[in-house]
Order: structure tokens, then sequence, then C-alpha cells
């Protein structure tokens, strides 16, 4: 069988054949009964396109540039925890993007040191969750400055829900005798993982290299969670302390509702992603791209707006460019490639949603991305909550002016 494949889909049925029972279920979850997760997916379903047939464009321009960065295509990694999906995890994600030329975004829970991602892709993004204490953030933002991440990501959005109601993975804290014996079934089961850990001699490393302390080693990841959550919550004037002190790009995550994407741009962020932390936040949170027209309308011209959560082939992509998007993150996409293919399979799903991207510029009629909008969507009446979201903007609802054209 060839390790080629043709869609996410594939990549995603492939991934849950290659990892571990618990391993899948940790990056399929959504939190509670997955209704955020699923409508990230099913609302992009929900949308329609208006192609154009005739006179269509024989090039077309996909490139772009996101907080000062060139990416070919406006597409980028969103920030995950991969601990256990692949040995060489985010370092073969940071090299596939760059062999695609698209940036990189290294989460603050990764298995791999930040200075190793930059040297895999120096169009690196770093992300950081509020945690510790602003003395452990201040020396977080100095080690990727000097490392060369490019831009912060500062992700808000995790409401620290319990439970998935089709049951959370059993993760050990360290993988001791007694964690192997147990997990060693579901291991077993699954040789072609197994196999590529033991190519490498090592096991999964269930530790967090970029929260390490100066000169003090990596806590376990669950250690460095812990700490996370009795941190004590962040104000907007802490948001807008951490962007002082990184002085650079500086995204926030997590965005859904127009009253914060305007204090948001009241902080001083440079860019945003409407997101809903790919439904692991509040459960029964609107899809993204469905708040994501709203957002755009009502700060779009003054900072960058990208938006993740469900992005699963090109022509998501182009319709969060068409409603207000400059670019996207995607999350699980690349996490399925990863685990089906390694590098080459993230270049295999970077590949398929260029490819589909590129086939929705050509059908909507357009020679580059930047003029893609909302008349190349079909947008059912009760699409969007834009009536419903609160907020001192009074945003259009993304039905009106967006329905099939009429001749
Ligand atoms: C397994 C997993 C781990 C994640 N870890 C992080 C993280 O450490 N930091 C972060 O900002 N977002 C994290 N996210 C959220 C993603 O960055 C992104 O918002 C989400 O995956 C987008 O939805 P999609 O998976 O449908 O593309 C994680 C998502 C998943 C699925």
């Amino acid at each position: 069988m060839t390790d080629w494949f043709e869609t996410v889909a594939e990549a995603e049925r492939r991934a849950k054949r290659r990892l571990p029972r618990s391993v899948y279920a940790a990056l399929v979850a959504g939190s509670e009964r997955g209704i955020t997760a699923s409508d990230n997916t099913a609302a992009f379903a929900e949308l329609g396109f208006a192609p154009h047939v005739v006179g269509l464009s024989n090039e077309r321009e996909l490139s772009t540039t996101l907080m000062g960065q060139p990416l070919s295509f406006p597409v980028m990694i969103s920030p995950t925890g991969v601990q256990a999906v692949h040995p060489d995890g985010e370092v073969a994600v940071a090299r596939a993007a760059a062999a695609r030329g698209v940036a990189m975004g290294l989460s603050l829970f990764a298995s791999k040191p930040i200075e190793e991602v930059v040297a895999a892709n120096p169009r690196t993004f770093f992300q950081l969750h509020w945690v510790g204490s602003r003395e452990l953030l201040g020396h977080m933002v100095e080690r990727a400055r000097s490392a060369g991440a490019v831009g912060l990501i500062v992700t808000m959005d995790w409401s620290f829900s319990e439970g998935r109601d089709w049951g959370s993975p059993v993760i050990p804290e360290r993988l001791d005798m007694a964690a192997m014996m147990r997990l060693a079934p579901e291991a077993l089961a699954r040789p072609r993982w197994l196999a590529r850990w033991a190519r490498t001699g090592t096991f999964p490393d269930l530790t967090a290299p970029n929260l390490a302390p100066p000169g003090k080693p990596a806590p376990t990841f669950f250690a460095a969670y812990r700490e996370w959550k009795s941190t004590p919550l962040p104000t907007w004037e802490d948001i807008a302390w951490l962007r002082e002190q990184w002085g650079g790009p500086f995204m926030l995550k997590g965005i859904s509702r127009v009253d914060d994407a305007v204090r948001a741009v009241d902080a001083g962020v440079t860019a945003m992603s409407v997101s809903n932390h790919g439904g692991n936040n509040l459960d029964g949170s609107p899809a993204s791209i469905r708040v994501l027209p709203s957002i755009a309308e009502a700060v779009g011209d003054q900072v960058e707006i990208t938006l993740d959560g469900g992005i699963r082939r090109g022509s998501d992509v182009a319709k969060a460019l068409a409603l207000g998007a400059r670019a996207v993150l995607i999350g699980r996409a690349y996490l399925w490639g990863l685990a089906a293919n390694g590098q080459a399979g993230v270049e295999n799903v970077l590949d398929i949603l260029r490819g589909g991207l590129d086939s929705a510029v050509l059908g909507l009629g357009h020679a580059s991305v930047r003029t893609l909008g909302p008349s190349d969507v079909v947008v059912p009446p009760d699409f969007a909550c834009a009536d419903r979201l609160p907020g001192p903007v009074n945003p259009t609802p993304i039905g009106v002016g967006n329905s099939y054209p009429r001749s």
C-alpha cells in the first residue's frame, strides 16, 4: 500500500489505524458532548460556493503574508501538544511546513524545544498560555526571542472543562514500568507506531521542555498542566503587559466574540485567531466559521484575522478567506498526516489543502486568494450567530448580501 493519501479524511483513517487507542482519542477529542468540535467541521459543509465557468484565470496567486511572514498559501500550523504521535514530533511538522513555505506554530506544551523547531523552520511562532508568574512568562518570552521565534501566539480559550462523554484517555504522568505494562496491550496492537519509536531507542517523552524554568529540568506535562491550572487568570492588562514584553508580532488565539475582539485590539494585538480550541473550550460554543464574519467586520481593518477549527479541505480555506480571514491555522489535519506518514504525511496534507484551495480560487473566477469575498459563498439564512453575539459593535448579519446571486 502506498503511503500517499488523497484526502485528510483518509489521513485520519490511517491515523486511527496506526495510533494506540489512547493517543488517537486524545487528538480527536472535543470537550464534553463534542458539540463544538463537530460543529467546527459541520458548519463548513453548510456553506456553498457560487462558481463562475467562463473567463477563469489560467494562473492563480495563492501566496500571502501573515504577521509579517510570507506564506506560500494562506495556511499555518496551529500549535498542538503532539507528544506521542511521532518520535520526530514538532520538528517533523516544522520541516514539512518549511518545505511547503508555510509558518509553524509551536505549543508551549510541545515535546520538542523551541531551539530545535526554529532550526527546522525559521518562520516559527511560539505559543504561550498564561502560566506560572510574570517572571516565568518573561523568561519564556526571552527564550523565544533568543531562539529566533518570529512572533508570539497567546492562547486564551481553555476553560479546563472536565470530562469527555466518550471517555478521556488515560495518559500516564511518567512512562515508568507500571505505566508501560498498562499501556502495552494498546501499543502492541499498533506495531508500526511501536516500530517507529523502537527505531529511535526512546519512548514518548512526557515532559514540556519549553516550560523549564532557568537552570531547572523540564517539568512533566502534567506538572506543567497543574501549574497552568492553578495560575491566577489573566486580565486584559496582563495581555497588554505580555505584548509589551514581546514587542513584536503578537496573536491572541481563541476569540469568539466581537466585544473580546475589540478589547484585544485595545490591548495592542497585531493579529487574532477566531477559535474555540478545536472544540476544547466551552462545549456548545458555535463553530469558529459561524462567528468569523462578525469579528472580521468589526476589527478586520485594524488587525489581521485568522481562523482555526474544522479546516479539513482546501475549499474550507477558501470559505474562511471569503468570510474575512487572512489565513487559517490547521490542527488535527496535520496531526493525522504526521501520524499517517511523519514529515511526508504533513507535506501530503499541506499539498491537499493547497490543491483544494487552488481549485476553489479557479472555480470562483479569481486570480488571487486576496480577492475572495462574501459573494463567493452561499450562506444559509441561519448560519451565523452575528445578530446574537454580544458586543459594542452591531455587526452586519452574515446572511445579508450573501444569498445565492440572482440573475
Ligand atoms: C491534540 C490537540 C492539542 C492541542 N494543543 C494546543 C496547544 O497546546 N496550544 C494551543 O494554543 N492550541 C492547542 N490546540 C488547539 C489547536 O491549536 C487548534 O486551535 C485546533 O486544533 C483547531 O481545530 P482543528 O483541529 O479542527 O483544526 C490543540 C488541539 C488539539 C486537537
